[in-house]
């Protein structure tokens, strides 16, 4: 292939982020989107010809964990180099391009890992906007030592005589360090200077812009066939249906499965949005009783899961099948091969990225909807499918839905089932009810509902030994489990404020019947996992 030129003519195709491991490229597909540039992840094993189909604006070359010296270490296909489109290279990215294009990457032996001082050499577009010296955050152990051919060195730091390089011919360049990191002074000037000045972007990805192609694109996908969708009072599910009602309205029937083991109000506010601010089709079913009688006796915190995801799927199904009765709703007798209706799922694009398809769904067996019966054949709609879990709040907030379920903290799918430790029993879910929703105002109250990945409350079915007043008491103890974490994988206890704790043990023991003791839990993620069971 012989090398091309970038032009100046604007593209309108993603800026693809080549995924070089760790969680480097997800952040930088963040930090793009957040200057309103469509990104997207790619892997680093798509070829150029694959890469060029995409029709990107650009491509990005992300850090990763592994150095260019190792063997194996991930590469990249080099006819990229040749396609004529601009290329950013970060930390790995730019010692990749380096070493595939002639130039020399050594192990120096002294790494550079925080921040570090870096002074600009030579002009380059990226830098327009950089004074002389500034600190960026660095995390690698090799160094660039001499650049390839074409191109120039144009920035520096104390341990990397070459932080910064460009090809000006090609539009090729790498920085050393990691301008998609806060502690990066200048980083988004960086990689705004990129996107808008040599891939020629428009800022024009908004919120309003994806609620508008998302709208357009279910309009496309179900025509005029009936869609159901199964609330949970989830942030996700919320923000799925609302988009969804936008595009086809009447088309779409909300339902939403009472399990008796829902937080405080969480029942309630789903009638309120959903029913009367949306006016959306909504199937209320309660069915707590029947709930609790298929928990009467089971302890085994996975029989309980399954109990309960699979109780919910039958109840679902009951629910369609209705339809289909009374409205004529969703074709039980669809030809062969094509589908009785369609289903929303609340999939993100993390999901997407980690079931390493990037194109065909799979429903994680912990969602709400656990499985799908056979004979009903649904076809997914996903409207949230390319979005982060902050686009999905923001496009939340775009389209009306409150606060309180747009910011509500992650609830697993089998409720309070898995945060009552033993037999689950009306009785006992009152009791956390009650409990939670105290964690969950005084947590409110304190400003620190938004900081917390997750903060509620956990019944162990034992009793334990108290006084209150003149008498003895035999009752419940109830634990705070309060974490923080950035995506659930690892997550630590949260340190809350010595104030806030004593008001939480004296309002649960003093308003909540049943409990006469509260403990906190301080067991971080690993080796503890944030919910009980
Ligand atoms: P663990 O307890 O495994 O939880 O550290 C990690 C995150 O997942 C949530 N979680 C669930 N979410 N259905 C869900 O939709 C489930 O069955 C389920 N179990 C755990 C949990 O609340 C935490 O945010």
């Amino acid at each position: 292939m012989s090398p091309s030129v970038p032009t100046d003519a604007p593209r309108e195709g993603p800026v693809l982020v080549v995924d070089f491991g760790a969680q480097y490229a997800q952040l930088i597909a963040r930090r793009v989107r957040e200057a309103h540039v469509y990104s997207e992840i790619v892997s680093h094993t798509a070829t150029a010809a694959d890469l060029a189909a995409r029709r990107p604006a650009g491509i990005i070359l992300s850090g990763g964990p592994k150095s260019v010296n190792e063997t194996p270490a991930p590469s990249i296909d080099p006819d990229v180099y040749d396609l004529g489109i601009p290329i950013l290279g970060i930390c790995y990215g730019a010692q990749l391009l380096t070493q595939q294009l002639g130039g020399e990457v050594a192990r120096t032996g002294r790494g550079e890992y925080g921040r570090t001082p870096l002074t600009v050499t030579a002009a380059s577009p990226i830098f327009s906007d950089w004074p002389e010296a500034a600190e960026v955050w660095m995390s690698h152990g090799d160094a660039i030592t001499q650049v390839p051919e074409g191109f120039v060195a144009t920035a520096s730091c104390p341990d990397a005589p070459v932080a910064a390089l460009h090809d000006p011919d090609r539009g090729i360049f790498g920085v050393q360090f990691h301008p998609e990191v806060v502690h990066t002074e200048h980083g988004r000037d960086l990689l705004e200077r990129f996107l808008y000045d040599i891939c020629h972007c428009p800022p024009s990805w908004t919120h309003t812009s994806i609620i508008e192609g998302q709208v357009a694109a279910v309009r496309a996908q179900v025509g005029d066939s009936p869609v159901l969708c199964a609330l949970s009072g989830g942030v996700d599910s919320a923000v799925a249906a609302a988009l969804v009602h936008k595009a086809i309205g009447e088309q779409l029937t909300c339902v939403y499965v009472d399990t008796g083991l829902m937080r405080a109000n969480e029942s309630e506010q789903v009638e309120v949005t959903f029913r009367r601010q949306f006016h959306i089709d909504l199937v209320h079913v309660k069915a707590a009783d029947r709930f609790f009688e298929a928990l009467a006796g089971v302890t085994e915190p996975e029989t309980k899961r399954k109990i309960i995801g699979e109780l919910f799927i039958r109840i679902f199904e009951e629910v369609a099948r209705d339809l289909v009765v009374e409205k004529g709703h969703l074709e039980e007798d669809a030809p062969e091969g094509e589908p009785a209706g369609y289903l929303v799922q609340g999939t993100l694009y993390p999901d997407v990225i980690e079931s390493g398809s990037g194109t065909a769904a799979t429903i994680k067996s912990h969602h709400n909807v656990g499985g799908l019966p056979e004979d009903l054949a649904f076809d997914l709609v996903e409207p949230l499918r390319l979005l982060f879990k902050d686009e999905v709040r923001a496009v939340g907030e775009e389209l009306g839905l409150p606060h309180e379920i747009v910011w509500r903290q992650p609830f697993p799918g089998p409720g309070l089932g898995v945060r009552i430790i033993g037999e689950v029993t009306p009785e006992r879910a009152e009791i956390l009810r009650a409990a939670d929703a105290i964690v969950v105002e005084e947590v409110r109250k304190a400003g620190l509902y938004r900081e917390l990945w997750q903060s509620f409350a956990v019944l162990p079915v034992v009793r334990t030994v108290g006084v209150m007043g003149d008498g003895r008491t035999y009752a419940y103890p109830v634990v705070i489990r309060a974490v923080t974490s950035d995506d659930a994988m690892t997550a630590d206890w949260a340190r809350l404020p010595y104030d806030l704790l004593e008001r939480l043990s004296s309002r649960i023991i003093n308003e909540v019947e049943g409990v006469n003791r509260v403990a906190l839990d301080i067991t971080s993620k690993p080796p503890g996992t944030i919910e009980w069971e």
